[in-house]
């Protein structure tokens, strides 16, 4: 078979900067349009007004914005968690963790992912016991046994890598230590919390098989490992373990903060970092078109002023088909120069293919969101400030 390529080939027409999200013809708005998430061909297009500047929006295709927050109730099974956004290839939920799990969980669906957004606690598992906190992802390997005990209520996460593995990105260039250093991923030890965890005491494994649970009683605990060996495990980081790539002078794509890669899909971590100081570079996301991935934001931790209306704990959805790009807020506040970094942890799950919103998310939406880019009617061009003129 021939090797294939891209039909693509580089071209400038009229009044264009010459190094993407830098130097603006003047006036101008950038707009960027890939394929690949940040990895394919791309072009970059300069308009005389911004890109997200819609006075009206029909039809189901919008951004939307969920407030997980006001998703209620301890569900005692993660395999009860409110389901907030699916497809074929990855699950998200939303789970208020109960205060001690009465039973063990095991997905045979998937590598699970659980992001820590509230509480701390003690995991335990087939590999042994590992505390968390906020801010952690934990990686379960597919079919692990394990259950919670939370010290403070804990509000996660869960992320199935359905049919598939959560697997650490290509980091390429910058080499392996970058980013974080896999020597920073914590595995579970047999110490002696797990060991005093294990007895004959009748216990039951709920099974997440093709979506139906199915449940195994032992006459005793299961974990009970007394030792294992291998490269098989539980393992976590914590996003302030995370050390974000940056550039002074060129305002890099998402796709650097990439954390996990699982089967048509993606996940990137978003940390506070100083801003783009050369005069010229653009210091804010680039409005674009993300064409071949949905995106789907999670809200954790810090100050989201450059937002508008948005809070720790709400979830943005910009399904692929339009163009996004910041609001009128941080808009103003580029051309104010308030700012000389990011304050925000905020987690984004990018899908190869089309999400489906499930019906906790949609009884949380905040439909008024489409609308929230309105002010960008009388905005001045971000090419002032971005220029440096
Ligand atoms: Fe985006």
């Amino acid at each position: 078979m021939a090797n294939r390529r891209y039909v693509s080939y580089p071209r400038v027409e009229g009044s264009a900067s010459r190094q993407a999200h830098a130097d603006f013809p003047p006036g101008t708005y950038e707009r960027e349009l890939g394929k690949e998430g940040f990895f394919g061909p791309a072009t970059h297009m300069y308009h005389r007004h911004p890109p997200t500047g819609w006075t009206d929006w029909s039809g189901p295709l919008r951004p939307r914005c969920f407030d997980l927050n006001r998703i209620e109730g301890v569900r005692p099974s993660p395999w009860d968690a409110p389901l907030c956004l699916h497809n074929a290839q990855v699950r998200l939920a939303f789970w208020r963790a109960p205060t001690r799990m009465d039973h063990l969980a095991r997905n045979a669906d998937g590598d699970q992912l659980i992001f820590v957004h509230e509480g701390a606690g003690d995991l335990f598992c087939d590999y042994g016991h590992l505390e968390f906190r906020a801010g952690d992802y934990i990686v379960v390997p597919r079919s692990t046994m394990w259950r919670l005990e939370c010290a403070a209520p804990v509000s996660a996460l869960l992320i199935e890598a359905t049919g598939g593995s959560l697997m650490l990105p290509d980091k390429g260039i910058v080499g392996q230590h970058a980013i974080f250093d896999p020597a920073m991923l914590d595995m579970p030890r047999l110490d002696d919390a797990f060991r005093a965890q294990q007895g004959e005491v009748e216990t039951k494994v709920e099974i997440k098989r093709r979506g139906a649970i199915s449940t195994v009683t032992y006459p005793f605990n299961p974990l009970d490992a007394v030792g294992w060996s291998g490269d098989l495990s539980v393992c976590r980081i914590n996003v302030r373990d995370i050390r974000p790539l940056m550039s002074h002078r060129y305002h890099l794509p998402p796709s650097a903060h990439t954390t996990f890669v699982g089967p048509g899909f993606v996940v990137c971590t978003f940390c506070p970092r100083p801003l783009e100081t050369d005069p010229g570079a653009l210091k804010l996301p680039f409005f674009h078109n993300n064409d071949d991935f949905d995106e789907v934001l999670f809200y954790h931790s810090g100050d989201f002023s450059s937002r508008d209306n948005i809070e720790a704990g709400m979830v943005t959805f910009h399904p692929c088909g339009f163009t996004h790009g910041p609001h009128p807020k941080a808009l103003r506040g580029m051309f104010e120069a308030k700012r000389e970094a990011t304050d925000e942890y905020a987690l984004m799950l990018d899908t190869r293919e089309a999400l489906e919103i499930a019906e906790a998310a949609g009884a949380v939406e905040n439909e008024a969101y489409v609308h929230s880019w309105r002010a960008h009617a009388g905005a001045a061009p971000i090419a002032k400030v971005a220029a440096g003129d």
